[in-house]
């Protein structure tokens, strides 16, 4: 009994040394005192103990216990001492401090839109909106993605249902992409079409750092007489080429949208290893940047375009990703967390 008792106070001196604040005293006061505490549980022993064992061990507890009182008041008080220290220390400016030293500033999203937007202007597209709140027709059927088709898995989609005001489920959505732009662009535009669309994009995601539910998305409808791929490697090469202000090098890979056929993934020498393989691509040499294709017969059809006469390119880049790479802004939820340590930190290096 005697060795138990010294080893709770041995143990306890150390923690009270070891307390940052009141409420670490106050756990500990409780270990030791409280109903279930260990000097409590200590004393509750008593009547089974030996008799000729109690003369020793009943005052080695009271002194014991008298110790771990003193020294947990005594650091009570070191650290209300400390507490009243610092706030002495802290100064309350009441004139005001210093102005910021950076004024208000464009977002990324809005100075990497006008970027974006004067280098297509150059080569003659023009500025085209399409709604944010779409029909599912706009955003899908026209697109070659019909009802129940499991293509629109690919698209995670937040549907507004609303039968108050007489809207269907699943008739109604937030766009998923800007291509719900693309037969509205044929149907509202002479031939030949250069079109641009940038904007809002909202899908049902899981956050992580990649994903957010909020998002911009840029789409590119270019249709004229013998249009090819060679016209849509020119487009990637000069955009990609223009924003990252280095030679890089521009691939497609086939890949699979229902709205183009051949359909590809635009893909980028990776500007951070140059293409020897690292962390960031994946030790692919490669990051894809883009998805794109020649537009599918059938949603030039819907636009009201002959398809053989005309063939089109569609091409459509997320900007939150580029701007990621571009500052290697780690987590796609800082565009619209509102951290202004982050956005600043960013619109400064752009400077
Ligand atoms: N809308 C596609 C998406 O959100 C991106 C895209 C792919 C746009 C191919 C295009 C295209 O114009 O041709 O995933």
């Amino acid at each position: 009994m005697e060795e138990k008792l010294l080893q709770i106070k041995n143990t306890y001196l150390e923690k009270v040394a070891k307390a940052k604040n009141l409420k670490d005293l106050d756990e500990i006061f409780l270990a030791l005192f409280g109903k279930n505490g260990e000097i409590t549980l200590a004393t509750k022993e008593f009547p089974n103990l030996p008799k000729d064992q109690l003369p020793k061990v009943a005052p080695l507890l009271a002194q014991i216990k008298k110790e771990l009182e003193t020294v947990i008041e005594a650091r009570r008080e070191g650290i209300r001492e400390e507490g009243y220290r610092l706030l002495e220390n802290e100064k309350l400016d009441l004139e005001g401090g210093k102005p910021l030293d950076k004024k208000g500033h464009l977002h990324v999203f809005t100075t990497f839109e006008k970027e974006v937007v004067e280098l297509f202007e150059k080569l003659g597209f023009q500025r085209f909106d399409a709604p944010h709140i779409d029909t599912d027709e706009f955003n899908f059927g026209l697109l070659n993605i019909p009802e129940n088709h499991p293509a629109r898995d690919l698209w995670d989609t937040m549907y507004i249902d609303s039968e108050k005001f007489g809207i269907q489920p699943g008739k109604m959505l937030l766009r998923t992409h800007t291509s719900n732009s693309q037969v509205r662009i044929m149907r509202e535009n002479k031939l030949p079409i250069r079109m641009m669309n940038i904007g809002r994009c909202f899908r049902y995601e899981n956050l992580d750092a990649r994903h957010e539910h909020t998002f911009e998305q840029f789409e590119i409808v270019y249709v004229d007489k013998n249009l090819s791929m060679a016209n849509l490697q020119y487009l990637s090469e000069y955009f990609l080429r223009t924003i990252f202000g280095k030679d890089i090098k521009v691939r497609m890979r086939p890949k699979y949208y229902p709205f183009v056929e051949p359909g590809v993934g635009v893909d980028g020498e990776c500007i951070f290893c140059e293409g020897k393989g690292c962390k960031i691509c994946g030790f692919a040499g490669w990051l894809e940047l883009a998805g794109a294709g020649m537009i599918h017969p059938t949603v030039l059809r819907n636009g009201g375009v002959d398809p053989e006469e005309y063939s089109g390119i569609a091409w459509g880049f997320g900007p939150s990703r580029i701007l990621m790479l571009k500052y290697g802004i780690d987590d796609i939820r800082t565009f619209l967390s509102g951290d202004l340590s982050k956005l600043l930190k960013y619109e400064e290096e752009k400077s």
